[in-house]
């Protein structure tokens, strides 16, 4: 027997007993699952019997005060949702007289339906064949295919979906999907999986090589830190300039640059010339001009350089000075190179 009817053998026997089950109307579904992206069915089952409750139609959420929506929704979370589901509602209300748009690529369109939620929706409601993959369905199908691409990755997005969608049962895909998405919650969990009485142990490669444990792969995401650059460039009557060395640990060791005022957050001309750094390497009065009004975000792999450059006419600088010829000569990192062409292309 194919996966498919397994699995769908399998929830006929266990599926659990749910409200928006009982239904195709697609206000319902559509709400259950906004629901549960952010918590488990047992904590989902209340609000969304609140919800129906002062809400049964999309016409009355529709015109419902957003407070109101969100006082119901409170202790869900990631309110952006709630405001989402309220704004979409308004929206199928009055501008499609509460008519669900009927196909994926058409649910896709509206506020706060992503992917998954359209494929849900698409599917249990008009027996549309596109698969949904939610966390449930990456651990199914990365065992049962000893799959170890990571799913946050582009890749792992990509590869998932595509073998979902060669695995629905095309007759009956909403069933096929909730089957899978159950399967993953109460039989092929997270942390000790029933694999003894497992429906499809004989052809699990996660199984058969000792790895449900590692199964599915994360990639561990890195917080990408973010500074705020500013270079002073020093411009003299000689038309004379300052380049410093890097030194100390970090970044581009050994590199040359012009004298950097790292600040906290962005800064303006105004913050920058009150800055202790500023008044000691121009002692004498400055014309300011910021090169790029755009900032430049360098980046590197675990942070972001939010780069000004301020080009900073002075007769007086209190560092040694050195003509662009003798620039040109120095190793720089790529950000003072990019910055040097297009600033030299522009004076000549
Ligand atoms: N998790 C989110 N939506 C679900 C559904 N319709 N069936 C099973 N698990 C789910």
């Amino acid at each position: 027997m194919i996966l498919a009817n397994k699995l769908i053998y399998w929830y006929l026997h266990n599926k659990r007993e749910l409200p928006w089950r009982k239904t195709k109307d697609p206000y319902r579904v559509w709400l259950s699952e906004i629901m549960l992206q952010q918590t488990r069915v047992a904590q989902g089952l209340p609000y969304f019997l609140k919800f129906t409750e002062a809400f049964p139609t999309v016409f009355d959420l529709a015109k419902a005060d957003e407070n109101e929506v969100l006082k119901l929704w409170q202790g869900l979370g990631y309110y952006s949702r709630a405001r989402n589901l309220h704004f979409t509602a308004k929206y199928i209300a009055k501008e499609l007289n509460g008519v669900f748009p009927k196909n994926y690529k058409e649910l896709l369109q509206l506020k706060g339906i992503g992917d998954y939620t359209a494929s849900a929706i698409a599917s249990i409601c008009y027996d549309e064949p596109v698969a949904v993959v939610d966390g449930n369905v990456y651990r199914v199908l990365s065992r049962y295919f000893g799959i170890a691409t990571p799913i946050n990755s582009t890749k792992g997005i990509k590869e998932f979906k595509e073998l979902a969608q060669t695995l629905i049962d095309v007759s009956q895909p909403g069933v096929y999907n909730q089957a899978i998405m159950d399967f993953g919650a109460l039989h092929c969990k997270p942390q000790n999986p029933l694999c003894n009485e497992c429906p499809v142990l004989e052809s699990c490669v996660a199984l058969a090589k000792n790895s449900i444990k590692e199964l599915p792969v994360k990639e561990k995401k890195i917080k990408i830190k973010k500074r705020y650059f500013n270079y002073l460039v020093p411009i003299t009557d000689d038309n004379q300039t300052v380049l410093e060395e890097r030194t100390g640990k970090g970044i581009w060791q050994g590199l040359y640059q012009f004298p950097l005022l790292e600040a906290k957050n962005e800064i303006d001309e105004k913050e920058l010339i009150q800055h202790e750094q500023f008044i000691k390497l121009f002692p004498e009065e400055t014309i300011i001009s910021l090169f790029n009004n755009k900032d430049i975000v360098h980046k590197l792999s675990h942070q972001h350089l939010i780069t000004k450059f301020w080009v900073v006419k002075t007769r007086e600088v209190n560092e040694k000075t050195m003509s662009w010829s003798a620039v040109k000569k120095q190793p720089v990192p790529v950000l003072i190179d990019k910055f040097l062409e297009e600033y030299l292309n522009k004076e000549s």
